[in-house]
């Protein structure tokens, strides 16, 4: 096996006899040596250790600790979090002061005592973990357009797309699957733009039985209608000087795409039972699951409210194809609700870490978000495991088959994910990108029950 894996501890120290004896005595990291402070900020750099050991008595310096002192301040302006642990003979005592007063983690005295270095490093190495852990957590750290928790680039790119148009008044339209967020971006929407103090109003237009749907988004005038017993402005209205987000936009019936078109010609419009046109200035921002281009070309929908809906097209990636997000939203819930629930649980298992990272989730994050919640009520331990989460976590045999064994077949999946909506499911062209024979990505395909 090699040792890439690791976690890489920099060993700063220029007797070479010390660097080879602390290379053979710690089996669980990467021992990287640099024997003067221009290496040091190399290996640094190009590593990015989360633990130094660093001798103060470097070259040119070897007697004094001047060289060292620099070198330690060095690494801490380029990477404030890296645990350095100093170590000196000469007059320890000042030196030990001194090297935590500029931020070094801890210290110890030459000579060295392998065993005695080993429980410091290992105590960094921890103490980094957590840290880096929490510094993912908190909010912003992982966050786009205020409230939505995304590390990666596909929703990176959604977001800058929503920024640049928030505030351009144009009509806005949100595609994805169900449950990959499209309230929560439409609101960003919304949040985003000059129309922030104004309202958002949020009409599901497959919620609603089609013959009400109209006084809903219209209105209605006192006795238009049996039961209209006083007058009732309906949800275009309501969203004058702020922003109309028509959910599921697709389950308009035609005869009401037709009066929704008029109104997003004219900006008028007409409460049902009224005789008063009424002007209304409201950005519209619609979503659907629904394929409207096919809707389109068989008369489903009408293709001029389409491009009048759609000025702005926004794409919404699945959860499954934003890479690491899955993890960093279940802990996210995790946290929520176990606050929220006042329950014990603090965190995932490594089996349920890797099954969240694997699942495909067709749900997408409402589907996260869901068995999260269950999982929190239902849970015996302080960390959920891929059992509380009714995920299949493969049984693992010793810490390394997890390790390994997940993250290759993380790899897998994701790969073939990829190559399979970047082809929309055709298998030839998807193995073709893999570089592998059609029989294996099919093999693959079963063995992962990925659905082509
Ligand atoms: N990136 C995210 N960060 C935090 N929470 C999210 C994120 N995406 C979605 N959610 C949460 O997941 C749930 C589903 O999101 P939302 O309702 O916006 O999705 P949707 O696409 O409108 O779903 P549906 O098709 O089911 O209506 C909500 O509770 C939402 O707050
Ligand atoms: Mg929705």
């Amino acid at each position: 096996m090699t040792d890439t894996n690791l976690p890489v501890l920099l060993v700063v120290e220029d007797d070479e006899g010390l660097q080879r004896q602390l290379k053979w005595a710690y089996e669980g990291y990467r021992v990287v040596a640099a024997g003067d402070r221009q290496s040091a900020i190399e290996a640094l750099r190009l590593y990015e250790p989360a633990v130094v050991t660093l001798d103060l008595g470097l070259p040119p310096d070897p007697d004094g600790t001047d060289e060292g002192f620099a070198t330690l301040s060095e690494i801490l302006r380029l990477k404030p979090d890296t645990k350095v642990i100093v170590a000196s003979g000469h007059g320890a005592r000042e030196s030990a002061l001194r090297a935590i007063s500029l931020g070094a983690y801890d210290f110890y005295r030459k000579p060295l005592d392998i065993d005695e270095l080993g429980l410091i490093v290992a105590r960094a190495f921890h103490l980094h973990g957590i840290e880096a852990e929490n510094r993912r957590h908190e909010a912003g750290g992982s966050t786009v357009l205020g409230s939505i928790i995304s590390a990666a680039p596909e929703m990176q790119k959604v977001a800058r797309t929503i920024e640049r148009v928030a505030n351009a008044d144009v009509s806005v339209m949100l595609l994805g699957a169900s449950g990959t967020g499209k309230e929560l971006l439409a609101r960003a929407v919304h949040d985003q733009s000059k129309r922030k103090n104004g309202e958002f109003v949020a009409i599901n237009c497959a919620a609603i039985p089609e013959n009400l749907l109209e006084a809903e988004l219209f209105g209605y005038e006192r006795g238009a209608f049996t039961g209209a017993v006083k007058t009732n402005p309906g949800k275009i209205e309501q969203a004058q000087g702020g922003t109309l987000f028509l959910d599921e936009v697709g389950d308009i019936p035609l005869p009401l795409q037709v009066k929704l078109l008029r109104f997003l010609q004219e900006r008028v419009i007409e409460r049902i039972g009224g005789r008063q046109p009424i002007a209304v200035d409201t950005r519209i921002v619609c979503a659907t699951h629904q394929n409207l281009d096919a809707m389109t070309a068989d008369g489903r929908f009408r293709e001029d409210l389409y491009y009048r809906l759609a000025e702005i097209v926004v794409k919404i990636p699945a959860l499954a194809e934003r890479a690491g997000d899955a993890v960093l939203l279940a802990r996210h819930f995790v946290n929520r609700f176990a606050r929220e629930l006042n329950s014990k649980v603090t965190g995932l298992s490594t089996d349920a870490v890797a099954a969240i990272d694997s699942h495909s989730w067709p749900g997408n994050v409402r589907e996260l978000e869901n068995r999260i919640k269950r999982a929190v009520i239902m849970a015996d331990g302080k960390q959920l495991t891929a059992d509380d989460l009714d995920l299949q976590g493969r049984a693992p045999q010793g810490e390394d088959a997890i390790n390994l064994r997940a993250v290759r077949e993380t790899a897998d999946r994701r790969a073939i994910r990829q190559a399979m909506s970047r082809t929309e499911n055709n298998i030839s062209g998807a193995a073709k990108l893999l570089g592998i024979s059609r029989p294996t990505l099919y093999d693959l395909l079963k063995q992962y029950q990925l659905t082509s």
